[in-house]
């Protein structure tokens, strides 16, 4: 079986969010499980992309790519990782900027990666009998596979999976575009048209073989108008090749047993080394060093649907109780400077930073006692289940992949891993914070409650089968 993943981001070159963690992982654990599979992954080269791995980067070959009118220069590089090749589309016009994403032709720079996603096949020799393509900045090639290299039998006998990551983004354009930029005739106007707009992510949906997303609560929600942005029209109309299959987190990476970044290492059988954690986290936060204070984290960006606004609402109601709170994220600037108000005025209970580290987020995992991720919408969620596995209950709202990871916490036959809510309200959520907190007392309970969610598989491994029998049943 072979196998090509495109996406616009993957640890450790480049990554803005969970989808870097899950083409930083996937194909590795595709590797690992099927070592018969050869399984590659192309992403752009980013301006910032370490010299570390530059280095040892092969140059395949150099080319050029067309896009309308216009032919761009495409260098193709490669790197070998866990088994893995990564492939690396260099042009610094496009892809040397200050952000991955955000720039005003951001339309354009990805209707370039689709097609030097396809050209790339042909470049290296290398056709795979699946290509699959993850958020909207990869739905391009899909489209183009079906429609400019349509034509070619080669490309033809390729099968295409699209995964969605989050509904939310869809790359959506103007009609002007299409012929301008993308380089397509009228004729398709029906495939990647919506509500009057180039809809790239409907474009991908109509023309994938299969489609994915990232937990099988998360298909069923985008099926309806609340979740869906817009797109649930089309999602109810290809229903059929739609499904949900939880994403897992790299664990190996994610290890509070071997982790080098935390103060001392711990695991569910001998997790003492959780105390020294707790109180590095108190050092490094500035925080009362108080060992029976539960510490609640919010490692998250600070935007309206991960549910800030909730927090914002009641957070002063919790203080009040013998807690104390960190943050760890950035943001719309309204909630960052909210977070930052709370902590001056709150100095002993409140800490917060914002910024993006990974390294301060896993003292954080470690150090905390519980994690709060609310989310308004959640397609997987990777956060609660790391939280988890280095001992930090999840207390979270019922949406998404945060259903499908977090069990609730039954106190009459001791089941369950975290605490969960299910209505969009802040009093509902301060509710199940307060009874975490009255569980959390009892020392006997918590732990046992900490050490199952410790112990809970969220490794890639069932998952990484999920995918591989999706891909044989399209190869037939
Ligand atoms: C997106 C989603 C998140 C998911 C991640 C990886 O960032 O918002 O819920 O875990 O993609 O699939």
């Amino acid at each position: 079986m072979k196998i090509l993943y495109a996406g616009s981001e993957a640890l450790p070159f480049a990554a803005s969010g969970g989808l870097g963690d899950v083409l930083g992982s996937l194909p590795a654990a595709i590797k690992e499980k099927y070592p018969d599979a050869d399984v590659r992954v192309v992403m752009p080269l980013y301006g910032s992309v370490s010299d570390e791995y530059r280095r040892d980067m092969k140059r395949e070959c150099e080319t050029t790519v067309r896009l309308a009118w216009r032919t761009q220069y495409c260098g193709i590089y490669s790197y070998e990782y866990k088994g893995v090749t990564f492939y690396f589309i260099d042009n610094e016009y496009y892809f040397k900027r200050p952000s991955l994403y955000g720039s005003f032709d951001d339309g354009e720079r990805f209707a370039f990666f689709g097609r030097a996603i396809l050209d790339l096949m042909h470049r290296v020799d290398f056709f795979p009998d699946v290509l699959h393509c993850n958020d909207w900045q990869t739905a391009s090639a899909v489209l183009y596979l079906r429609t400019l290299y349509g034509g070619d039998g080669r490309y033809r006998a390729v099968k295409a999976v699209y995964t969605i990551h989050n509904i939310e983004y869809q790359g959506v354009y103007g009609t002007e575009i299409l012929g301008d930029v993308f380089g397509l005739g009228t004729n398709v106007r029906g495939v990647v048209e919506y509500d009057g707009d180039i809809n790239l992510t409907k474009s991908a949906i109509v023309c994938a073989d299969a489609v994915t997303t990232v937990s099988p609560h998360y298909a069923e929600e985008i099926q309806t108008e609340f979740y869906s942005h817009g797109l649930y029209h089309v999602l109810r109309l290809y229903k059929d090749k739609l499904s949900g299959i939880i994403n897992g987190i790299d664990f190996d990476y994610y290890n509070p047993e071997t982790d080098s970044e935390i103060a001392k290492n711990f695991s569910a059988k001998a997790y003492s080394g959780k105390h020294e954690c707790k109180t590095e986290l108190h050092r490094i936060m500035w925080l009362e060093e108080n060992p029976d204070t539960p510490i609640v984290a919010m490692i998250s960006r600070l935007v309206k649907h991960k549910c800030v606004d909730l927090v914002e609402r009641v957070i002063e109601e919790y203080l009040g109780d013998d807690v104390q709170f960190v943050v760890l994220g950035t943001g719309d600037y309204a909630y960052e400077e909210f977070f930052t108000n709370l902590s001056h005025r709150y100095p002993s209970k409140v800490a917060v930073s914002l910024q993006f580290n990974k390294s301060l987020s896993k003292k954080i995992y470690a150090g905390a006692d519980m994690f709060l991720m609310p989310s308004q919408s959640e397609p997987c969620g990777l956060s609660q289940m790391i939280a988890s596995r280095y001992g930090a209950v999840a207390i979270v709202r019922e949406t998404g992949g945060l259903s499908d990871s977090i069990t609730p916490y039954n106190e009459f036959t001791n089941e369950g891993i975290g605490f969960t809510f299910s209505n969009y309200n802040a009093h509902d959520m301060l509710y199940t914070m307060r009874y975490a907190t009255s569980v959390y007392r009892d020392k006997k309970r918590w732990t046992s409650l900490m050490r199952r969610a410790m112990k809970t598989d969220f490794s890639w491994g069932a998952s990484a089968e999920k995918y591989m029998s999706l891909y044989e049943g399209l190869i037939g």
